[in-house]
């Protein structure tokens, strides 16, 4: 009996494993655009003599293609891509989700994978900041579809005549904003040079942003402004420096000022199982930090004189989470 207990225990890992071959697939697929590649029916030969590749690994990769459902093989035993992956997992689609595989397979898997050595010592993964800024950028732009209309609510409600968004990524927020009320004074600030630049094309040049770190820009900023967008920023922060944080964005804030975080929660009702492998990931690394819980972000904002007046699920199975906040 035990043996065979070992025998399905063992079966059903592989199995479980199955899965990850799915997204293996994608990825590589998308490396090397073979999804385009195979838009137009081809054989296996004219597909490697094109692109250049090993003809054995290439049929390799077909194989698992054909078995997860990605390729399909037609007339002559000629193979092509499914309409689903060419349009989401080519690179130069314009409804590429490619970005997101890559961040999956390049920058979460292989730190989940130094987790033994990790956990056996006090050293720390380094986030490669220049390679990932812009993965991260774009990657995080997924969730504006979620948390655009909350955000434009918020405006719509709060009425601020100026906000800046602090690590504003590739400015979606910004964009989405301006184009609805052209009125208010909107400004960006990216510490990351690329993303800024990028940013800045994003937004047509219509909206400032500062490529500077938000620490250094809140110190030497003598304004104020209505609103602060702080969404999926953070865990750049230290646990410990967090109501430093808080304290800044109050800074600059007017007083009855709201401030949105955007986040993954930890605690929380929704998404624990997303968030405990998040968790995880920015543990490994020692230039990112914890995600909050609602209780934490609760303390740290009061410390600054800040009220949580509101926190909504905006992707419940990731566990992210609008929080918003406003200055006493
Ligand atoms: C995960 S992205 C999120 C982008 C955008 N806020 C969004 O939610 O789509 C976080 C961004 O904050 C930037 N960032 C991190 N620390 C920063 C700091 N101290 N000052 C300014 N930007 C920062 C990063 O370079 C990155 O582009």
């Amino acid at each position: 009996m035990s043996e065979l207990n070992r025998f399905i225990t063992a079966r059903n890992w592989m199995k479980s494993n199955e899965n990850f071959l799915t997204t293996w697939h994608a990825h590589v697929g998308y490396k090397l655009d073979l999804f385009d590649c195979f838009s137009k029916a081809k054989s296996v030969k004219q597909a490697a003599e094109e692109c250049e590749l090993s003809l054995p690994l290439l049929e390799r990769w077909i194989d698992v293609g054909l078995e997860v459902g990605h390729l399909k093989k037609g007339y002559k035993g000629k193979i092509k891509a499914k309409k689903k992956l060419v349009k989401y997992a080519s690179a130069n689609s314009s409804e590429s989700v490619g970005i997101l595989l890559r961040e999956m397979m390049e920058l979460h898997i292989p730190t989940l994978m130094q987790y033994p050595e990790l956990l056996k010592s006090d050293e720390r993964i380094t986030y490669l900041e220049d390679k990932f800024a812009d993965v991260v950028a774009e990657t995080s732009s997924f969730l504006e579809k979620a948390a655009v209309s909350p955000i434009l609510r918020t405006v719509k409600k709060e009425k601020p005549e100026s906000v800046i968004d602090i690590g504003c990524g590739y400015g979606g927020y910004l964009k989405n904003i301006h184009d609805k009320y052209p009125k208010i004074k909107l400004s960006g600030i990216e510490i990351n040079k690329d993303v800024a630049k990028k940013a800045e094309e994003k937004l047509n040049g219509e909206i400032t942003v500062y490529n500077q770190d938000m620490v250094d820009f809140i110190e030497n900023y003598t304004g104020k402004v209505d609103m602060v967008m702080a969404h999926n920023l953070l865990y750049y922060f230290p646990v410990k420096e967090r109501k430093n944080l808080y304290q800044k964005i109050a800074k600059v804030l007017n007083e009855k000022g709201t401030v949105t975080f955007i986040t993954p929660l930890t605690k929380a009702k929704y998404g624990q199982t997303f968030t405990a492998a998040f968790n995880t990931f920015m543990t490994a690394h020692e230039n990112l930090f914890p995600l909050p819980s609602l209780d934490e972000m609760k303390e740290d904002g009061k410390s600054a004189g800040f009220k949580v007046i509101d926190a909504k699920p905006l992707i419940r199975e990731g566990g992210w989470y609008l929080v918003t906040m406003k200055k006493k």
